[in-house]
Formats: C-alpha cells, sequence, structure tokens
C-alpha cells in the first residue's frame, strides 16, 4: 500500500447529547479519489470540518501526510496542502472572476491588500490568475462578473480557488450540489480532469456523480461508517441500498 495522505483513527464528535460521528476510522491513501456518500444528517461535513481543523473530535486522533494534525489549528492543516470547497457557494459574486481568484491567491501571501484594485499590478499574481482559469476554459469569462455566471461555473470556479493554494489534498463539499442533470456531468468531467497527484475527497448526496469521478466510495450513516469498498461493491450493498431507498421514500422520489 502507498502512503497514507489522511488517516482517522476513531474520531467522533458530539454536538450536546448528539453524537454527530461515532468512531470513524479512514485510511486514504496518496492520490487516491474517495467519495463520502449518505442522507442528509448522515455526518458528511461534519467529517470535513474535523479533518481540516475547524472543528476539534470529541475522541479520536487524525493523521495528515503522517503527521498527528488532531490539535493543529486549520489554518497550519490548510498550510500543510489541505484545501477544501465548502457545501454553500462562497465566491463575491459583484467581482469578477479574476477578481476572486486575485483575492484568493493574495489571502496566501504574506503581502495583503486593503483592495482588490491593486492586485491587478502584480503580474506574477496576474499570470497565476491565468493558470489557474485556463485549463478549466473559464479564462475566457475572467472579466465577468460572478453573477452572471451560470450556477455550475460558479461551482467550478470554487473549485479552482481551493487550488489556489496547491493542495496535496482537497476536500470537495458536494460541489454538484443544485446542478442540472448537464452541470453535473460536466463537473464529474472537471473533477475527473485534475491533477492525478491530488488527493481527493467527494461528498456527494447523490450517487451518480461520486460513482462517476471515485474508484472508493466510503457510506456515511447516522455518523457511522457503514458500507466501504468499490463503487461496484458499494452499490451492490444491501445495507446501503436500505438507507438509500429508505431515505428517497422518505424524502419523496427526486
Ligand atoms: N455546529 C453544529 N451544532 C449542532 N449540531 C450540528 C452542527 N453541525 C452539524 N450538526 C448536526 O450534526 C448532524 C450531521 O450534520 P452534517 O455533518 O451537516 O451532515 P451531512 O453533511 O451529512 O448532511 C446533523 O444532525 C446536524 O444537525
Ligand atoms: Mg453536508
Amino acid at each position: 500500500m502507498g502512503r497514507m495522505t489522511l488517516e482517522l483513527e476513531g474520531v467522533s464528535r458530539r454536538f450536546g447529547g448528539l453524537e454527530a460521528l461515532r468512531g470513524i476510522t479512514l485510511r486514504v491513501p496518496e492520490g487516491a479519489r474517495r467519495a463520502i456518500i449518505g442522507p442528509n444528517g448522515a455526518g458528511k461535513t461534519t467529517l470535513f470540518n474535523v479533518i481540516t481543523g475547524e472543528l476539534a473530535p470529541s475522541t479520536g486522533r487524525i493523521r495528515l501526510f503522517g503527521r498527528d494534525v488532531t490539535r493543529l489549528a486549520a489554518h497550519r492543516r490548510a498550510a500543510m496542502g489541505l484545501g477544501r470547497t465548502f457545501q454553500i457557494t462562497n465566491l463575491f459574486s459583484r467581482l469578477t472572476v479574476e477578481e476572486n481568484v486575485l483575492l484568493a491567491l493574495q489571502a496566501l501571501s504574506p503581502r495583503k491588500y486593503a483592495m482588490v484594485r491593486p492586485l491587478r499590478r502584480d503580474a506574477a499574481l496576474l499570470r497565476r490568475a491565468r493558470s489557474l482559469l485556463e485549463p478549466a476554459g473559464l479564462w475566457e469569462k475572467h472579466a465577468t462578473e460572478v453573477r452572471a455566471l451560470s450556477y455550475g461555473e460558479q461551482r467550478q470556479l470554487e473549485v479552482l480557488l481551493a487550488l489556489a493554494g496547491r493542495p496535496r489534498v482537497l476536500l470537495l463539499d458536494e460541489p454538484a450540489a443544485g446542478l442540472s442533470p448537464g452541470e453535473r456531468r460536466e463537473m464529474a468531467r472537471f473533477i475527473k480532469g485534475l491533477d492525478a497527484s491530488l488527493t481527493i475527497l467527494l461528498i456527494e448526496h447523490d450517487m451518480d456523480v461520486a460513482f462517476e469521478v471515485v474508484e472508493t466510495i466510503t457510506v456515511l450513516h447516522l455518523g457511522s461508517v457503514v458500507a466501504e469498498g468499490s463503487t461496484e461493491a458499494v452499490r451492490a450493498d444491501p445495507a446501503v441500498q436500505e438507507i438509500y431507498l429508505g431515505t428517497v421514500e422518505a424524502r419523496g422520489a427526486r
């Protein structure tokens, strides 16, 4: 087995009387693409928050690139190469595509500007912004205000912003949520096309995008891992079918 990018051992997290995560053990090798799926409230976002350091676990250990980071602050984990996107869109909608990228880039640099405008005078920053946007096909929209992009393009831009810090592991929280079927396929292609050395953890509420992008799936339900394995094995797992069918019936078919 290759080197481990991320290891969780017996990680739990309580919110008062609610045990949102219960004894999660997870090992993600370098370069792996792993989906975390499960119904609403399963604990997927909480798991990401605990991995990134936004939330402390109630019990358990977390190792990143072999180093114990359980008590390390979120910004220190980010500096080690951990990037993430959020379930809710997090862009400046009245700034242009390029300005959003420039802001993400300058947030990483020791020089901080108070405003966007002076960033345009930094040639190295501009080149780097272009190098992020171009492969994604978003350079031609660099001068477009974010609010004028399609929702699918906005969500792709968010992934690009998470790549600004050149992470080695990327956590994507429902990047395809709210997208049309066509946009979902486009997002799946986009994620599949990211650098192969990048380790990716992908939260997906539904399974189609996950099956398209990853080789291994972890299924969370009520804070516990209930299944883990190849996409085929997980799809065939009766416990998983039960959880999904049960959820879909409870919510009404989508
Ligand atoms: N900050 C919080 N305070 C209290 N309860 C929370 C908090 N964050 C999440 N929860 C609860 O923890 C459970 C798991 O939530 P979450 O991780 O957001 O699930 P998912 O992302 O799988 O939909 C839910 O019952 C949710 O209400
Ligand atoms: Mg969530």
